[in-house]
């Protein structure tokens, strides 16, 4: 196991002393060469959760429980070692690209420095480093490109950039927040496909936040289903797509259109609010009963790898 995440809280604070509850306690872990997609929807807290498995929240945030990685508990690690373990054994691409590349540097350069910085390589060893990944990237004309500025590419091959920053480390661990939801669909699976032979080929581990039951579906060895910041079910993806068994999976399924209707986008359904102790998915559920409004259900393990929390399963 190379990383576990456990009974993982998130709040931040707000005015008036009022406190969000972004976490309520997840759990999860991913092997060695593993891809974990956590899927949710917006609000459900996939963000949060990449940002604080390498401590990059802002300081409102109050984080709780333990992220072990190789044998440390990242969360109490000194700013100093997390520094070391930031950028080269763990990555991220964010879901936001424009803001992550240095509109005044190319490209090649910006991808390059992560490995000087890194591994003391020269300036020129580490442009052919990043050449070869390119190409690897299928990025055309590597060598021209790496002179490029961000503003000088497509959508498409900023991804790509952002993806070759993200390994050009050989890190263990990826954490990729939806990075490719604002390119179009024909794009997005070609990156989605390449990122995933790369990762597979490298022995990478990746988590993979989406809203996208499709790409989630594509990409992963097993998902992880959260809603408002509750993971509530999770298994392998033969599992979840055959079998899926909390009613908002269900729900998040049969919302998957054909490939005629285009692009499966969850809808946004009204919000009834939070039901205090009870389960999150309460006011959207069609199985509900008395219990599931005050009392939220434990874990119920279907099999060794798929375990759900509803009390009402099939
Ligand atoms: N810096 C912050 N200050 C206050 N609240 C925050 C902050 N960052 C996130 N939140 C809140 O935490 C919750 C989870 O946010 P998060 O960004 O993780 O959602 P998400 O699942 O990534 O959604 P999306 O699909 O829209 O990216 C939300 O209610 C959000 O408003
Ligand atoms: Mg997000």
């Amino acid at each position: 196991m190379l990383l576990a995440v456990e009974d993982l809280k998130i709040s931040f604070r707000l005015p008036e002393k009022r406190r969000l509850e972004a976490l309520k306690g997840v759990s999860f872990f991913i092997d060695k060469g593993e891809i974990y997609c956590m899927l949710g929807e917006s609000g459900s807290g996939k963000s949060v959760t990449a940002k604080s498995i390498i401590r990059l929240l802002p300081p409102q945030a109050h984080v709780e429980g333990r992220v072990c990685f190789k044998g440390s508990d990242l969360l109490s690690l000194p700013e100093r070692e997390m520094r070391g373990i930031r950028g080269k054994e763990i990555t991220i691409i964010f879901q936001e690209p424009m803001t992550s590349l240095n509109p005044t540097m190319k490209i090649g350069e910006q991808v390059a420095e992560v490995l000087m910085v890194h591994e003391g390589l020269s300036k020129r060893e580490a442009l052919e480093r990043v050449v070869a990944l390119f190409r690897e990237l299928m990025i055309p004309q590597p060598e021209d490109r790496i002179h490029a500025y961000p503003h000088m590419l497509s959508g498409g091959m900023r991804q790509r950039v952002m993806i070759a920053m993200a390994l050009i480390s050989n890190p263990s661990l990826v954490l990729a927040d939806e990075p490719t939801t604002a390119l179009d669909v024909t794009v997005q699976a070609q990156i989605l496909t390449l990122m995933k032979r790369l990762v597979k080929g490298k022995g990478t581990s990746l988590f993979f936040v989406t809203h996208d039951f499709g790409v989630a579906s594509d990409m992963a060895d097993r998902i992880g289903v959260l809603y408002k910041g509750v993971l509530v079910e999770e298994g392998t993806v033969e599992e979840i797509m055959s079998k899926p068994s909390h009613p908002y999976t269900i729900d998040l399924i049969k919302a998957i259109p054909t490939p005629k209707k285009g692009k499966f986008d969850i809808p946004l359904l009204s919000d009834e609010g939070e039901t205090g102790t009870g389960c999150p998915y309460f006011s959207r559920c069609v199985r509900r009963d008395e219990l599931c409004a005050v009392e939220m259900p434990q874990w119920l393990h279907l099999t060794p790898t798929h375990r759900v929390k509803c009390f009402n399963v099939d």
